[in-house]
């Protein structure tokens, strides 16, 4: 028999049924994402960020529902599939749900979303024509024509007062004008009661984002809303006007009512989990967050979501990530490098969750090496070899406390309140600076009680028994409060200072006494390897570099001929009929070829580097008839021969121009 600690004892209790009939429901939400591009790193800190609050929450006990997914109509994916020769739904297949896509790579990252929804579910499909339906008979959607800006890459339409130097506020790219027979939604119409909502001061956070979202869309005039349109067909059909389709943002954002079975028979717990406890969103869409969203729930009169939260950016040289600048950051490559958690808790640990960071990879190394090899690897490592080495891996259950555990003590008793009042405010750092405090208290008192000393002496068994104790102990908090942050690497943490189910719960995180008076501790792998920066930094480029492919060096386009120009080049199909590298040139090769003149013509070509002249016998290739015979090495050139010719990492690559063999010698190009 195990002696238990009267802690541990009080919590077997506290467990049972009607604790779990009590559960309070929690509904946390990501953005949905639009799958134009794969996902960067930008987009994984916004799902982390979610999903340690999600783990966080059912670590409180909440009857928690993480919805995640993908927006993928709209313009951008119409144009970006035909650009690919793909039909829109084949283009966004492969994102989401191919080899490296979005639900790959939220596998990878340990997401623990309760649900997927795609908005090309046509469950959703079929909600969004009955919603925006519903509104129309209401009169809150209306018919009128659109005159705008229009910015194609955020698919938003602008006004003129909202332009930044006249491009558009969002992305700082180009807009054009657009116009076209459009409904409208009274977005007008519900500017004072979201004033009034967003001056709660509750339902967006953080309260910067408040003052930008009155001053900056309210105050100057809230414009109703464009909200079809008909330059483009994939989104979702406006049922009762054919050549509508819904605009892209009230079909994403309806996806979080949706999702839980709203207006649609796929899922049935919409009165369950609605209104969202909380959407986290980037700062970039808080406005149809905050503004739009809660507008169009009031027209439907749906509940509000109790709360936006706006994170900030993650950016690479100072500026945001995104594919077309051309500086995103791989997850998939940081994860094979550094591991999923240490990858996690980079993101979390490091940039405060309202404001923007800069990304970099030494600063990645730095934070992995110091907190997670250096101060919890140490701890963990240090502690279970301790107690492997001094006791056999099982503690003695006699004790002799001394007045310098109480320090110790009373912050493993406290450190969960304190994280908790952070974690509920998504001050992710914070949260982790809770722990962290925990951890290096917990290595100072290591130095400070020299079990090393207390091991030299029988007599101090139990003294070193006792510190042993308080040591597992704080690793036990410790872990508890990390967990959310990197689940997997605390589970094996756990399973090493010998915790079961019960003393990982959150009741047992903010007590002390629970594990076992005679735990079994096993030291295990080291969770936390330091990290070389130097050669991780040359591996990271390697790596980099090789998944961008080669770096091709495009040649401008020459300025305009005239085709009266062009048309004086005579080129034409050749049969190769001789091939041989010219003595002493390193460079050339002579060509006897037919040009289906019936009379040999012979070319000097300086690709010998390029290819073996046997290759090339029987090769049907094009060649420019009609330039002054040149002399080389002797021998006379008259024409040239056709390549495509690029440079690629520095290096000059050549591929001759060959037909299929069934284009007959004397053919002209034009
Ligand atoms: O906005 N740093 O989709 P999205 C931090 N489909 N967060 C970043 C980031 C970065 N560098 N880059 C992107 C959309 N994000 C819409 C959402 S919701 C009904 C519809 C965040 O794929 C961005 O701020 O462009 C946003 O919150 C999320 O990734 C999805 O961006």
């Amino acid at each position: 028999m195990q002696t238990l600690f009267p802690a541990r004892a009080e919590l077997s209790q506290e467990t049972g049924e009607k604790k779990r009939m009590d559960k309070k429901t929690f509904y946390i939400t990501t953005p949905i994402y639009y799958p134009s591009d794969n996902l960067h790193i930008g987009h994984t800190y916004c799902t982390v960020a979610t999903d340690a609050i999600a783990r966080y929450k059912r670590l409180r006990g909440y009857d928690v529902m993480f919805l995640t997914g993908t927006d993928e109509h709209g313009q951008k994916i119409e144009e970006k599939a035909k650009a690919a020769g793909v039909t829109p739904q084949q283009f966004v297949d492969k994102i989401v749900t191919g080899e490296r896509g979005v639900q790959d790579l939220w596998k990878l990252m340990n997401i623990s979303n309760d649900r997927f929804i795609r908005t090309t579910d046509d469950y959703h499909v079929a909600s969004i024509q009955r919603i925006f339906k519903k509104m129309h008979e209401k009169g809150d959607i209306y018919k009128g024509a659109y005159k705008g800006k229009y910015c194609t890459p955020c698919e938003s339409f602008w006004t003129e007062s909202q332009l930044k130097d006249g491009k558009c506020p969002d992305c700082g790219r180009e807009v054009h004008d657009a116009e076209e027979e459009a409904y409208f939604f009274r977005l007008s119409k519900y500017a004072k009661p979201v004033q009034e909502l967003l001056e709660t001061g509750t339902f967006l956070e953080p309260a910067s984002r408040v003052n930008e979202m009155i001053n900056n869309f309210i105050k100057p005039g809230l414009e109703d809303l464009c909200v079809s349109r008909t330059s483009f067909t994939w989104g979702v059909p406006v049922d009762f006007d054919p050549g509508h389709v819904v605009y892209v943002w009230v079909d994403a954002l309806f996806n979080y009512c949706t999702a839980l079975g709203f207006l649609n028979d796929r899922y049935d717990d919409y009165d369950r989990y609605w209104p969202a406890d909380v959407h986290i969103v980037g700062k970039e869409i808080v406005r149809f967050h905050s503004i739009i969203w809660p507008a169009m729930l009031m027209s439907m009169e749906l509940p509000l979501p109790k709360k936006v939260y706006g994170h900030g950016w993650l950016n690479f040289n100072g500026d945001k990530m995104s594919k077309s600048k051309g500086n995103v950051v791989d997850p998939y490559i940081l994860a094979d490098k550094f591991g999923v958690d240490a990858l996690r808790f980079f993101l979390l640990r490091t940039f405060p969750f309202g404001s923007d960071g800069n990304f970099t990879n030494e600063l990645l190394i730095s934070t992995i090496n110091t907190d997670l090899a250096n101060d919890l690897g140490n701890l963990v490592s240090r502690t279970t070899a301790m107690v492997e080495k001094y006791f056999g891996g099982k503690l003695i259950p006699e004790r002799e406390s001394d007045p310098l555990d109480e320090e110790l003590i009373a912050m493993i008793r406290s450190a969960g309140e304190r994280y908790a009042a952070q974690m509920e405010k998504f001050q992710l750092h914070q949260g982790l600076d809770e722990a962290f405090r925990l951890i290096q208290r917990a290595n100072k008192y290591i130095d400070e009680t020299m079990p090393w000393k207390l091991a030299k002496e029988e007599d101090k068994k139990p003294r070193l028994a006792t510190v042993m104790y308080n040591l597992l102990e704080a690793l036990r908090v410790s872990l508890t409060l990390l967990t959310p942050f990197i689940p997997e690497s605390c589970g094996k943490a756990f399973d090493q200072i010998g915790a079961d189910e019960a003393a990982r719960t959150w009741d047992a995180a903010c007590a002390y006494g629970v594990l076992p008076a005679e735990v079994s501790v096993r030291k295990g792998e080291t969770l936390f390897p330091r990290i070389d920066a130097e050669k991780m930094l040359a591996e990271l480029e390697e790596a980099e570099k090789a998944a961008k492919g080669p770096q091709v060096k495009v040649e401008p386009v020459l300025p305009d001929v005239d085709i009266e120009d062009f048309a004086k080049c005579d080129m034409r199909v050749c049969k190769v009929l001789k091939c041989e590298a010219v003595k002493k040139s390193k460079k050339l090769l002579r060509f006897e070829l037919d040009d289906g003149s019936g009379t040999v013509r012979q070319i000097l070509s300086g690709i010998r580097e390029f290819y073996e002249p046997e290759q090339l016998i029987g090769k049907t290739v094009v060649a420019i008839l009609n330039l002054p015979p040149r002399k080389m090495m002797g021998l006379e050139s008259c024409g040239m021969l056709l390549s495509a010719v690029r440079e690629a990492d520095g290096k000059e690559e050549l591929h001759l121009l060959m037909l299929d063999d069934s284009v007959p010698a004397g053919s002209r190009l034009c």
